[in-house]
């Protein structure tokens, strides 16, 4: 759908990032940028014909540099983890909103047209009514779900000042291949994954009846080149508008592997949201968005 456009993808050797790239390469020019902090080379050896650059967001000049000529930009590239948020909120504004600030100064000088900025679930904290639309209620709960929100707001204003075209995709719990699975705050599903695979039990923090939209990365993909495309500015939720508990997760993921899983509970997480669940009304109104990856799919391919 996109072709012959110059693109930049900040976070571009990440899980999503570099998915993105990947899908882009073939028609486009591509270029990655990316501090490998938490992105992994290897991540883009699949992405053919890109330019790859060592920089970091927060690096003013230099993103001013390298967004010259360019005519899209996915901006995924931030400090994706929460804990550390919470143990180093400095860092975390550091890379999440002052990095994304010079991402949108750097568009404006170089009169990029089109925005588009990796937003979080997280800005919504606790659901008060499900499924969640746009209009949910704010209630972040860490200084990265702070950051997510406040990004959000410098997307509006410079649309409103300067007449970038802005789009917020706000992600549910993305998953797919690439995802890393290293730390104990990664996505449950590249954990989960990681442990049946190896023989190893897997450890369910809480009762395991709480429940998540988990979207694949394919789909997330889409809905960032839709959004591209659009023409439009404003904020989208991103899920698949399904929900499945963690106990329904382990019994579709042991099921796929044919194994009986070990399965621990311990103590629930702190802050931990009960339920999630993306309504996805106006992405495909707007964007003409629709989930095309099922579940059960997408984890045989995360796991065979
Ligand atoms: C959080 C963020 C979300 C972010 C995601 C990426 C909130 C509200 N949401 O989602 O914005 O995109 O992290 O990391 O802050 N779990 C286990 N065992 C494990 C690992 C996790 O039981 O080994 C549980 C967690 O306690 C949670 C669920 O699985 O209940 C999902 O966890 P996780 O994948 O980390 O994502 P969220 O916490 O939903």
């Amino acid at each position: 759908m996109l072709k012959g456009k110059n693109i930049i993808v900040t976070g571009g050797a990440g899980f999503i990032g570099s998915h993105i790239a990947e899908a882009l390469a073939p028609g486009n020019s591509v270029k990655i940028i990316d501090n490998l902090y938490t992105g992994l080379k290897s991540n883009i050896g699949s992405v053919k014909e890109f330019e790859f650059c060592n920089a970091d967001i927060t690096d003013r000049e230099r993103i001013a540099k390298e967004l010259r000529e360019i005519d899209i930009v996915f901006h995924e590239g931030a400090n994706v983890r929460i804990p550390d948020s919470i143990k180093n909120p400095q860092f975390d504004a550091t890379v999440n909103i002052i990095g994304t600030l010079n991402v949108l100064e750097a568009s404006r000088i170089n009169d990029i047209q089109n925005v588009v900025f990796a937003a979080s679930t997280s800005v919504y904290g606790d659901p008060v009514e499900l499924p969640m639309t746009e209009g949910h209620p704010l209630n972040p709960k860490s200084p990265y779900a702070v950051g997510k929100r406040a990004c959000e707001d410098y997307m509006k204003i410079y649309n409103e000042l300067y007449g970038i075209k802005t789009v917020c995709l706000r992600y549910f719990n993305v998953y797919g291949p690439r995802q890393r699975a290293d730390s104990p705050y990664s996505g449950v599903i590249s954990i989960f994954a990681d442990r049946l695979k190896n023989g190893k039990e897997v450890i369910v923090y809480g009762d395991g009846e709480q429940s998540r939209d988990f979207v694949n990365v394919k789909d997330v993909v889409t809905a960032n080149i839709l959004a591209a495309g659009s023409g439009r500015s404003g904020i989208y939720n991103v899920g698949s508008g399904t929900e499945i508990t963690l106990n329904g997760l382990i019994k579709m993921m042991a099921g796929i592997l044919k194994l009986k899983p070990e399965v621990v509970y311990r103590k629930k997480r702190q802050g931990d949201v009960r339920r999630s669940l993306a309504d996805l009304t106006k992405i495909k109104k707007e964007l003409g968005f629709e989930p095309e990856i099922r579940l059960e799919e997408g984890l045989r391919e995360v796991l065979l």
